[in-house]
């Protein structure tokens, strides 16, 4: 892997590289050392292809017996509604499937918004409840959707609080199809971490790769911060760091 560079724009570090392999090792050396310092640390943990990357540069190290998982919580960003946990599109699937069933984790551990809680005020309580009472994540994990999204939270007019259930927009069922059969299957809601759950995380780790996404990372760090653009508040996080590559970051004119 080549770093090509690092610097800061504002508050947030960017370290850029030359491949997805290499923006991943390096999140994940950044999470290992992390995890070293902390056994017992709370992982704030995201889906989408974008940490794919990490979670295998992880499990690489868990197999060469550099990490222990055995100590480590984690609770996940967001959720489809309605979706089962044995659903293969599920994000609980997801993370067994790309980190939870590959490394000594304890399930018991590890907390995903459940996609089929009927009672929304209960879940999303005992959700925040329980992030509260960890401590919050030591280290949240993110990638970021083409509208701006994080987690599931969509352009809005307010930034949001805590754990709740979204509506998705047209913009994220379209780039998410992709993963299901037929453009019907996409569930049309979700649970999600709030903006205020992902800044209170002690620190923020976003992994950004390929040219489809340079225009919404521009958005992001290089213009205002409004919930038009939810990434945007991560320019007042107090520790954030942008990992991509070169694509990413290759902004039109
Ligand atoms: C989903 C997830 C987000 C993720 C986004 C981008 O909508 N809820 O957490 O950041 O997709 O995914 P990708 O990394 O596949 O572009």
């Amino acid at each position: 892997m080549e770093k090509l560079c690092y610097g800061y724009k504002g508050n947030i570090k960017v370290e850029v590289f030359d491949s997805y392999e290499g923006l991943s090792e390096a999140a994940a050396d950044y999470i290992a050392a992390l995890m070293l310092d902390k056994p017992d640390i709370i992982l704030g943990l995201a889906t989408g292809s974008s940490p794919v990357g990490i979670y295998d540069a992880l499990t690489r190290k868990y197999e060469a017996g550099e990490l222990d998982f055995s100590a480590v919580r984690s609770f996940n960003l967001d959720e489809y509604y309605p979706l089962s946990p044995e659903n293969d599109q599920s994000y609980r699937y997801f993370m067994n499937k790309n980190l939870f069933d590959r490394v000594n984790i304890d399930k018991a551990n590890t907390r995903v918004p459940s996609g089929v809680a009927e009672d929304v005020e209960k879940e999303c309580a005992e959700y925040d409840a329980a992030l509260a009472a960890a401590g919050g994540a030591d280290v949240q994990v993110l990638g970021i959707g083409c509208n701006g999204h994080i987690g599931f939270n969509e352009p809005d007019e307010f930034f949001t609080k805590g754990t709740h259930k979204v509506s998705l927009s047209e913009a994220t069922i379209q780039a998410n199809k992709r993963f299901f059969e037929k453009e019907e299957d996409v569930p049309r809601f979700a649970y999600t971490m709030g903006i205020c759950d992902i800044m209170q995380a002690q620190r923020v780790v976003m992994v950004v790769s390929g040219a489809a996404k340079a225009p919404v990372v521009k958005q992001a760090f290089f213009g205002p911060v409004t919930p038009r653009c939810p990434a945007s508040i991560l320019q007042l996080h107090r520790d954030f760091t942008l990992v991509a590559d070169e694509a990413a970051l290759a902004f039109p004119d």
